[in-house]
Parts: structure tokens; C-alpha cells; sequence
């Protein structure tokens, strides 16, 4: 494994997962998907998000009227399936940590998805990183600072990088300004999936 590739304390791993293995992760998760199915959150102030979000683990990462927060089931009532093994396998390979995360969120990205400049907030221990994983259509990747405002990089995130958020980046405020639909063939319908690891408790 190659030393990555530091942005502002943001660790890039590019093509992390070759073809063949993020193939069989988007199997895994479509399998995953059949039991929590994708769903449109909703902001605390009642408005509709424009990814698609389930989970895997102890844990899911939820929004709606009630605010943000972690919840043990689905919104539609069922236990989150737990996180895949090939997923925990990325997480003990780059993030350090010694804990095992708890709650893998799934983000879906349609044509014209996006997400706003934000904080990985909502969890106990800030010491243990975040990873995430990009799959399917290019994303661009923009990071900021713990404060808000102020000066911001971007980079474009392709199918089987990961990103390690820990230590200064941690805290760090990021998103994704916009995806290239189409511009990979690993999703057939097009799109891009981004996973994100995290110790909630
Ligand atoms: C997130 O920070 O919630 C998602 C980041 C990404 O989609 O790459
Ligand atoms: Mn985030």
C-alpha cells in the first residue's frame, strides 16, 4: 500500500479497491440494500436531501424533523444489517483505530445530488477517525476548515478511493459540490455511492 496522499490532513488512498473488489462491494451492497432500502431524508427544517441514505452496523446516521442524530433501526422500523465484512476489512486496513466502527452510512447520488459544506459532528469520540469510501461516478470533494468559512480545496473523488478524516482533519468541515454522472461504468444505472465509517459511542 502506497503512503497517502495529504490534503490539509485529509489522507487520500486513490484506487484503494481495484475493479474486481468494488465490483463484489457493490454486490454486497445491493444485497444490503434489499433489507434497508434506500429512502430521501429530510433536513431538520424540512428539507429533502437531495442523496439517498441507508446504513449498515449498530447504528444509523438519520435526519428528519426531529434533527440529527444516530438511531439503532431504519426508519422503516427494521435493525440496520450489520456491516460487511469486505467494509470492515477498508477500516482495519487505513484508519489506525482500535475500535471498530459502528454505523457504515450509505450515500447514493443521483444525477444532480449533492452535499453541503459539513461537520462529522454527531458522534462521542472525536478520536477516532472517519473513512470513507467512494464508489461508481466521480465526486468533487471539497474541504474546509474545522472553523467555517474561510479558505477551501476540492478534489475529484473516483470509484475505489478512500478517504481517512482523523487527528486535525477530523473536524473538518467537507462535502461533495456536484458528481460527472456517467462517468464510470461500475454502477449500470450510473451514480456513485459513498460509504462512511464511524465509531458513534
Ligand atoms: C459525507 O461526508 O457525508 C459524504 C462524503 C462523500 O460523499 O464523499
Ligand atoms: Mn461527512
Amino acid at each position: 500500500m502506497s503512503p497517502p496522499l495529504d490534503i490539509r490532513g485529509f489522507r487520500f488512498f486513490p484506487g484503494f479497491l481495484d475493479r474486481p473488489a468494488q465490483e463484489a462491494l457493490v454486490n454486497v451492497l445491493r444485497d444490503l440494500l434489499r433489507n434497508a432500502p434506500l429512502y430521501q431524508p429530510v433536513t431538520p427544517r424540512g428539507q429533502k436531501m437531495s442523496v439517498r441514505m441507508s446504513a449498515a452496523g449498530r447504528f444509523g446516521w438519520v435526519t428528519d424533523r426531529r434533527g440529527y442524530r444516530y438511531e439503532p433501526r431504519h426508519p422503516g422500523g427494521m435493525d440496520w444489517p450489520p456491516i460487511p465484512e469486505e467494509v470492515l476489512a477498508i477500516w482495519r486496513a487505513v484508519s489506525g483505530a482500535t475500535r471498530e466502527p459502528e454505523c457504515c452510512l450509505i450515500n447514493w447520488y443521483g444525477e444532480g445530488a449533492r452535499m453541503g459544506l459539513h461537520q462529522d459532528k454527531d458522534e462521542a469520540d472525536f478520536s477516532c477517525p472517519v473513512v470513507s469510501v467512494s464508489l461508481g461516478d466521480e465526486g468533487l470533494f471539497r474541504m474546509g476548515n474545522a472553523e467555517r468559512g474561510g479558505k477551501t480545496e476540492s478534489i475529484w473523488l473516483k470509484s475505489g478511493d478512500v478517504v481517512v478524516m482523523g487527528g486535525d482533519a477530523r473536524l473538518k468541515h467537507h462535502g461533495i459540490d456536484r458528481i460527472r454522472f456517467g462517468s464510470s461504468t461500475l454502477l449500470p444505472q450510473g451514480g456513485r455511492i459513498n460509504l462512511t465509517l464511524r465509531v458513534v459511542t
